[in-house]
C-alpha cells in the first residue's frame, strides 16, 4: 500500500462512509438524502479508485452490493446458538393459553396483584430467516437457518442486500454480534420480477417467499443483487459486548442504531387482551402493507423473563406466532368462460369452486390470455393454488399436477367470438386475442356505451351497467349515438325503472351533450387513448376535424403520441361506421366550446410535468388534473428529477420528501389556486 497516495486513502474512506450512509437513509430509513444521480456519481468514483488500487478494496465497500464471482457450491455453517422456530396459535383461546403458561411458569399465579406481562408484538414476515455475523462491526458471514443447527453460507448474496449494513455504525460496537431476521421480497418487487420472467418465457414464482428463497439460493450473487430483497432484524443470537439491553424493544432499538431495518409496526403492549387488539388492527392493515405477512409474533418483552422461561424442543416458551387466514388456498377449476371487452379483447375467466383466501371468498380469477393458460398448463378440473394478497386481484399461481383427475380436459381458446360469432384474431406479437366483430359485436357495443357514459367521459348519471346490458340485449340501442334519441316511454317499464328515474336519465343524457373536446376524444373509446391523450389531441389539434384529417405522420409530431397510439387513432377515424356514429352524435347536438388557437399556441405549461399529492380541500384532484392538462402540462404519478412542480396537500408523504430532496418547487393548494388565476 506504500505507493498509494494518502489523499486516495482518505477519499476512499470518505466515499465508503458517505455511500454507506446514503444507502442507510434510502433503504433502511426510506428517507433519501441525495438524488440518485449523486449516489451514482460517488459510486463510480469509488469503483474507479478500486479498479486502480485493488488492494484498497475492503469487505464493507458499497461496491460489494452489485455481486461478484459465481460460487460452485454453498458451504455449510454451524449455528453456535441454534436458530429456533415458533409455536403457533390459531385462535384467541390458544393465545390466552400461551399467556397462562407464561404466567404459571413465572409463578405469577402465586403472587398477589401479579402484573400483566408485557409483550412485544410484531408482524410475522413471510420470507426466509437469516443469520448475520459481525466481528468488530464488520459483516463476516451470512447464513440460512437450514435445520436450525446447520445452515448454508450465503455471505456473497447477503452483501448485495441494500438494507443489510456491511459495517455497523455508531461508536459503541460489540466485538461479536449475530443478528437474526427475515429476508423478504416486497410485493411490488415480486410482481415486477414475475412480469419479467413471464415476458421472457421463464417460470414465474408462486409467491414472494419462494422468490426470496430462490433469489438467495443463487450461486451467482449478481443475480441476487438484481432482486429487490429487503431484510428486517428481529432478534440476536451470539452477542459479546460491554453492556446488553434489558428488553426486546431495547434490543431492536439498539440494532436500529447500528444501521438495521426493524419493522415499523413493532409495538410493546401490556397483557394478552391488548395482543388480540394488535392482531385485529394488523389484520385490517394487512392488505395495504408493502410485503406479505402471515401472522403476528408475540414475544415476552423483558429479556430476564425470557431467560427464566427458556425453551422446549425447538421453540422458545417466551414467544408464539398467531397465524392469519392463508393468502394461498387450493381449489378446483370448474370451468373457463371467455369475456369480450370494449376493444374486443377476449379474456379467459376461471370459474372456481368458491374458496376463502386472503380474507375473502373467491369464485373467479382472471387467466389473462392464451399464453397464461399455456404457461400454467392448466386444465378444467385441475386443482389449482389461488393466491390473493394485498389489493392484487386473485391469481391462479400454480397447478397441482399430482391431483389432476382422469376427466380433466384442456382449455380450448375459441376461434369464434362467444357473443357475435365473428372470428377471433390474434395480431402478430400480441398476447391478446380479439373479436373482429367491432361494433357488430354486442359485447363490444355494451362496453363502448358503458365507457362513453362513465363519469370521466360523458358523465351520464343514472346509466348503469345493467341498464346498458338490457338496452342492447332488447335491441333498443345499437350505438352511443342512439342514447340521444331515447324517450322516457321507451325506458319506463324496463326492469325496475320508474317514470321519474327514466325522466332523470333522459335529462342526464341531454345534459351530457355539453362537453369538452378532450372528453369527447376520451369518450370515443379509441384503443389506448386515455384521458391524457384526449387532452393532448385537443390541445395540439384544436378541433375534431383536424384530428380526423391527421395522418400518422402528423400525429407522431406530437410529443407523447407514439406509433402504436397513432396507428389506433388513424384506424379509428378511417372506419366509416365510427365516422357515421360521430356524425350522428354531432347531429344530436353533442358539442364543445372551440379551443382558442392563440391560447393553445401559448399553452403556458407545455412540456412540463406536474405531480399532485396529499389531500385537496377546495378543488378536487380530478379538477386540478383537468386544469393542468388544459394548460398543456403532463400530470404524473411519481416525482422524478424531471418533475417541474409538486402540488402538496395535507397528508403528503414520500412524494413530498422526495421532491424536497430533489429540490423541486412545491406549492400548497392555496398557492396552486392563486397560480391558476394568474396563468
Ligand atoms: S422470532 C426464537 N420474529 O418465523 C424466535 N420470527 O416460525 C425465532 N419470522 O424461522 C423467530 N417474522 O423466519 C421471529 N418478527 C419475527 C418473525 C419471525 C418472521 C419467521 C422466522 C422463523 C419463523 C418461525
Amino acid at each position: 500500500m506504500a505507493n498509494i497516495p494518502e489523499h486516495v486513502h482518505s477519499d476512499y474512506e470518505r466515499l465508503k462512509d458517505e455511500l454507506n450512509q446514503h444507502n442507510h437513509r434510502y433503504y433502511v430509513l426510506d428517507d433519501p438524502s441525495v438524488p440518485d444521480a449523486e449516489y451514482d456519481r460517488q459510486m463510480r468514483q469509488l469503483q474507479e479508485i478500486e479498479s486502480q488500487y485493488p488492494s484498497l478494496k475492503t469487505s464493507d465497500s458499497p461496491s460489494q452490493r452489485v455481486g461478484g464471482e459465481a460460487l460452485s457450491a454453498f458451504t455449510q455453517v454451524r449455528h453456535d446458538v441454534a436458530m429456533l422456530s415458533l409455536d403457533n396459535a390459531f385462535n384467541q383461546a390458544e393465545l390466552e393459553d400461551f399467556d397462562r403458561r407464561v404466567k404459571d411458569r413465572l409463578n405469577y399465579a402465586a403472587l398477589k396483584d401479579a402484573p400483566e406481562i408485557e409483550y412485544a408484538c410484531e408482524p410475522k414476515l413471510d420470507g426466509v430467516a437469516v443469520s448475520l455475523l459481525y466481528r468488530d462491526g464488520l459483516l463476516v458471514r451470512g447464513a440460512t437457518r437450514g435445520d436450525g443447527t446447520v445452515g448454508e453460507d450465503i455471505t456473497a448474496n447477503v452483501r448485495t442486500i441494500n438494507s443489510i449494513p456491511l459495517k455497523l455504525v455508531s461508536s459503541d460496537i460489540p466485538s461479536l454480534l449475530e443478528v437474526r431476521g427475515e429476508i423478504y421480497l416486497p410485493r411490488a418487487g415480486f410482481e415486477a420480477l414475475n412480469a419479467k420472467a413471464i415476458a421472457s418465457g421463464e417460470k414465474a414464482f408462486v409467491n414472494p417467499r419462494n422468490a426470496a428463497a430462490g433469489s438467495l439460493r443463487q450461486l451467482n450473487s449478481k443475480i441476487t443483487a438484481s432482486r429487490p430483497l429487503e431484510m428486517c432484524a428481529y432478534s440476536v443470537g451470539q452477542f459479546v459486548a460491554e453492556t446488553s439491553p434489558d428488553s426486546h424493544l431495547n434490543m431492536l432499538q439498539t440494532l436500529a442504531g447500528w444501521g438495521f431495518k426493524i419493522n415499523e409496526h413493532m409495538q410493546v403492549v401490556s397483557g394478552i387482551a391488548a395482543c388480540e387488539d394488535y392482531y385485529q388492527t394488523l389484520a385490517e392493515r394487512r392488505d395495504g402493507l408493502a410485503y406479505d405477512i402471515d401472522g403476528i409474533v408475540y414475544k415476552v418483552n423483558d429479556l430476564r423473563l425470557q431467560e427464566r422461561l427458556g425453551f422446549v424442543a425447538k421453540a422458545p416458551r417466551w414467544a408464539i406466532a398467531r397465524k392469519f387466514p392463508a393468502q394461498e388456498e387450493m381449489t378446483q377449476l370448474l370451468d373457463v368462460e371467455f369475456q369480450v371487452g370494449r376493444t374486443g379483447a377476449v379474456t379467459p375467466v376461471a370459474r372456481l369452486e368458491p374458496v376463502f383466501v386472503g380474507g375473502v371468498t373467491v369464485s373467479n380469477a382472471t387467466l389473462h390470455n392464451g399464453d397464461e393458460i399455456q404457461r400454467l398448463g392448466v386444465y378444467i378440473g385441475d386443482s389449482v393454488i389461488i393466491r390473493r394478497a394485498g389489493d392484487v386481484i386473485p391469481q391462479i399461481a400454480k397447478v397441482v399436477l399430482e391431483k389432476r383427475p382422469a376427466n380433466a380436459r384442456p382449455i380450448v381458446f375459441p376461434e369464434r367470438c362467444p357473443v357475435c360469432e365473428s372470428a377471433v384474431v390474434r395480431a402478430e406479437g400480441e398476447a391478446v386475442a380479439r373479436c373482429s366483430g367491432g361494433l357488430f359485436c354486442g359485447a363490444q357495443i355494451k362496453q363502448a356505451i358503458k365507457h362513453f357514459a362513465s363519469r370521466r367521459a360523458m358523465d351520464i348519471d343514472g346509466l348503469g351497467d345493467k341498464l346498458v346490458d338490457l338496452l342492447v340485449d332488447r335491441g333498443v340501442i345499437f350505438s352511443v349515438a342512439d342514447l340521444y334519441d331515447l324517450k322516457v316511454e321507451q325506458l319506463v317499464g324496463l326492469e325496475r325503472l320508474a317514470e321519474k328515474s327514466a325522466a332523470n336519465l333522459v335529462a342526464a343524457i341531454q345534459a351530457s351533450k355539453e362537453t369538452s373536446l378532450a372528453k369527447f376524444f376520451y369518450s370515443l373509446g379509441i384503443r389506448e387513448v386515455g384521458e391524457t391523450t384526449g387532452h393532448t389531441l385537443a390541445n395540439n389539434f384544436g378541433s375534431l376535424e383536424a384530428v380526423i384529417a391527421a395522418d400518422a405522420e402528423a400525429l407522431l409530431e406530437v410529443d407523447d403520441i407514439g406509433p402504436i397510439v397513432a396507428g389506433h387513432i388513424v384506424d379509428f377515424f378511417r372506419n366509416p361506421d365510427n365516422l357515421s356514429i360521430i356524425q350522428a352524435l354531432r347531429d344530436a347536438g353533442v358539442a364543445w366550446p372551440d379551443i382558442d388557437q392563440s391560447a393553445q399556441a401559448s399553452q403556458p405549461l407545455k412540456g412540463q410535468t406536474w405531480v399532485l399529492t396529499g389531500g385537496m380541500d377546495i378543488m378536487s384532484r380530478a379538477e386540478a388534473k383537468d386544469r393542468l392538462q388544459e394548460l398543456g402540462a403532463k400530470v404524473a404519478g411519481s416525482v422524478s428529477a424531471k418533475t417541474a412542480q409538486l402540488v402538496a396537500g395535507p397528508g403528503a408523504g414520500s412524494k413530498l420528501t422526495r421532491a424536497q430532496s430533489l429540490e423541486i418547487p412545491i406549492m400548497d393548494e392555496a398557492e396552486f389556486i392563486e397560480f391558476l388565476k394568474k396563468v
